[in-house]
């Protein structure tokens, strides 16, 4: 054969291949959701995600040093709330003294340079489940907004560098921006989770922090699968309210999204690769069907390559160790 091209050329051997790589992983790219318990010694293995825990603060405090010293720079924190505290104001959300609070000022005390973000979203303290407050059986769009401030701003006194409301309800964004704003909060960010689907993928999350909904689901807040358009639609509204960062979830199942609102936005873009997808290559693994290491690599590699600038992923302490050996 008389070929004008080649395309193999490009593939010969590893030094080429790495040459015309366009995605590169770093640790730069991670954000290590964290889970966090009250008490002390106490680190429980998500029965749904192997090899992931929920740890006492102690621990997480450990847990930061290490990912710090590893490279990684930002952690998202989500604690699990006592039942007791639970009710349908989510009033512990803004608790001074609550886990989360506690957490903040302990990680940004013992490691300050490590970013901290925080999940602001009611359902930890739902005695219902949900990322709102309900009311005859409807999750209320405004009240809940009023919440998600309060809590924002209480995530901003103990300390937190950006917040990250996955609660999907209209205007918060730019609720959040404004009471940041009022409360002298020049500094702190917010990462918007702007098109977070309804999926079946957290189920693996809702088992770490006990906070799958008690009635019904969240399709009234959370997107329909089926949509596109709609992704570009709640990204750039977020964007216009004030959002730094503008987060796509789940996902694996949800690059073209991914890609979609990096062409349509003028802010960093965000990926959560979720538990159920944790879950999916953990299962495989385990059963031998697949490599592990190689899976996470291709994996988030994927999702970069899709138009992610961040990803939250349970794998980022794997990958870090991965990428340095
Ligand atoms: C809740 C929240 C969820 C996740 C992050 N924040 C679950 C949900 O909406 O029910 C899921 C994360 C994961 O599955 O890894 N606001």
């Amino acid at each position: 054969m008389f070929l004008q091209r080649r395309n193999r050329i490009l593939r010969t051997t590893p030094a080429i291949r790495s040459m015309v790589a366009e995605t590169i992983l770093t640790p730069n790219d991670f954000i290590v959701p964290l889970f966090i318990d009250e008490g002390e010694n106490i680190q429980t293995e998500i029965a749904s995600m192997p090899n992931y825990y929920r740890r006492s603060l102690d621990g997480t405090v450990k847990e930061v040093k290490e990912l710090w010293s590893l490279g990684v720079k930002s952690v998202l924190l989500f604690i699990k709330c006592k039942d007791e505290l639970k009710d349908n104001t989510g009033k512990e959300a803004w608790n001074a003294d609550g886990l989360m609070q506690r957490s903040i000022k302990a990680i940004k005390d013992a490691v300050p340079e490590m970013y901290v973000m925080t999940d602001v979203a009611l359902d930890p303290y739902s005695s219902y489940g949900h990322d709102g407050i309900v009311k005859d059986g409807e999750i209320v769009n405004d009240e809940t907004v009023d919440a998600l401030v309060k809590m924002s701003v209480s995530h901003a006194q103990a300390g937190a560098d950006m917040v990250a409301p996955s609660d999907m309800m209209d205007g918060r964004i730019g609720a959040i921006r404004q009471g940041l704003e009022e409360a002298n909060f020049t500094k702190v960010g917010i990462m918007a989770y702007s098109a977070k689907y309804a999926s079946c993928f957290y189920g693996p999350f809702r088992d770490a922090l006990d906070s799958a909904p008690g009635f019904g689901d969240k399709k009234t807040y959370q997107m329909d699968y089926a949509n596109r358009t709609e992704a570009v639609k709640e990204a750039l509204m977020d964007v216009e309210e004030g959002a730094d960062i503008v987060m796509v979830k789940p996902g694996l199942p949800y690059l073209d999204i991914v890609r979609e609102v990096k062409n349509a936005v003028d802010v960093p873009v965000s990926v959560y690769n979720i538990s159920g997808e944790y879950a999916m290559i953990k299962a495989a693994a385990k059963m031998g069907w697949i490599n592990e290491d190689k899976a996470i690599i291709e994996t988030l590699t994927s999702i970069k390559r899709a138009g992610a600038d961040l990803i939250a992923t349970y794998f980022a302490k794997d990958a870090v160790k991965l990428l340095n050996s």
